[in-house]
């Protein structure tokens, strides 16, 4: 299906008028395969799946233009959110490339790139830039490479320097953290900024992934699937901005759960860069609301014994632990094994009114 944008720039703040369209619902990355959850080092080659979000290499969705006007916004705001270590510029000037590639490759009809030689002509039409430079000249575009990909990219960055047989997050462009900070976390290695996750950590999965990590090779991407619970589709979920959504958490009732929850997916991809030998870490995220994932076939069911069962350290962690009840009991109406005969009485005569309007 061809690449449409939403019709208005939505909001991610404020009046938060995000939105999914049916067809984004329905390719939805549910991370959850089965109905319980617990970390696990779920990595798999990132092989291209038509039809979902695993289609290209870099998906680009219906959000694209309202994504990037949120972008914008946050690092007006804060620079901060803008790193690039000198020593990270050649992996920079790569992530540049691999988008700007990725993107002219997988949707000709709005993004081209012509090269002549280090004299690119790079022309997004969605955003309505056209912008000639010269590779590797960093004054002959308006901000530095990663920042000025970024800004044209979905989901936030991580570049990632490999040595001393570890990674380190020595540059990023991040404005959609799930509650954790680039200015914190720039120069750390893979298990002191992961320090603050639960559980993992004794279950050997950090060792075992960072073994993972370092031995990607080019030309052979993986991807996995994160996800946590964020109130209101908020994207900028940052630790600098907490004291704006850390509230939210204390407005979720009964009535206003299916509007007000939404589940934040991260599709995280890694990719090695070639000079540098450096790891890209994209973090490509995915907001819906409750209401709009209980439209899918068994995404109800799953949800409620996925979020009944959590293991309450992860609960904690991610935030859920304060709404968590509210959740819970307005997700059991979708449980056949456990909703009452009322709510099983209206979700029959739900269908059958669905069924009606279908065939009328
Ligand atoms: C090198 C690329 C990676 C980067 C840059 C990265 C970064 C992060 C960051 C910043 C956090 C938040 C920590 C905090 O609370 O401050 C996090 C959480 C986490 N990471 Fe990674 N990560 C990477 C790869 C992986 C991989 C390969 C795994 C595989 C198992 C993994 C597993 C996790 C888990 C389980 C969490 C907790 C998430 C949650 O419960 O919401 N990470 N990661």
């Amino acid at each position: 299906m061809p690449l449409q944008f939403a019709p208005i720039i939505e909001s991610f703040r404020d009046d938060f008028t995000y939105r999914n369209s049916p067809q984004a619902i329905k390719r939805f990355p549910l991370p959850f395969p089965e109905d319980s959850y617990m970390y696990s080092v779920n990595i798999e080659p990132a092989t291209p799946r038509p039809g979902t979000v695993f289609e290209h290499l870099l998906d680009v969705d219906e959000h694209y233009r309202s994504e990037m006007a949120e972008r914008a916004l946050v690092l007006d705001k804060d620079p901060r959110r803008s790193m690039v270590l000198p020593h990270m510029r050649e992996a920079a000037w790569e992530t540049l490339e691999l988008v700007m590639e990725s993107f002219s490759r997988d949707y000709p009809e709005w993004f081209t790139l012509q090269r002549n030689g280090n004299a690119w002509t790079w022309e997004n039409k969605a955003l309505d830039i056209r912008q000639e430079f010269i590779v590797g000249q960093e004054d002959t575009l308006p901000y530095e490479p990663l920042e000025y990909i970024a800004r044209q990219t979905q989901g936030d960055i991580a570049l990632l320097d490999q040595r001393d047989g570890d990674l380190f997050m020595d540059a990023g462009v991040v404005t959609c953290p799930a509650d954790w900070s680039l200015a914190f976390d720039v120069g750390m290695s893979f298990k002191q900024w992961h320090a603050p996750v639960p559980l993992a950590h004794q279950m050997g999965i950090f060792d075992r992934a960072l073994k993972y990590l370092l031995n990607i090779q080019v030309g052979h991407p993986v991807r996995r699937l994160n996800w946590t619970l964020t109130i209101n589709p908020r994207m900028d979920t940052s630790a600098e901005t907490y004291h704006e959504w850390g509230k939210d958490r204390g407005t979720v009732t009964v009535d206003n759960v299916g509007s007000k929850v939404h589940l934040r997916v991260e599709l995280q991809l890694l990719v090695r860069l070639p000079r540098s030998n450096a790891l890209y870490f994209g973090i490509r995220t995915y907001l819906a609301s409750m209401n709009e994932l209980v439209t899918q076939p068994g995404w109800g069911q799953r949800l409620h014994r996925v979020m009944r069962d959590l293991p309450d350290a992860l609960a904690d962690y991610k935030g859920i632990t304060r709404y968590r009840p509210q959740l819970v009991q307005w997700l059991s109406q979708f449980d056949e094994a456990v909703r009452t005969p009322a709510q099983a009485a209206a979700a029959t005569a739900d269908a059958a009114a669905l069924h009606a309007s279908s065939h009328s």
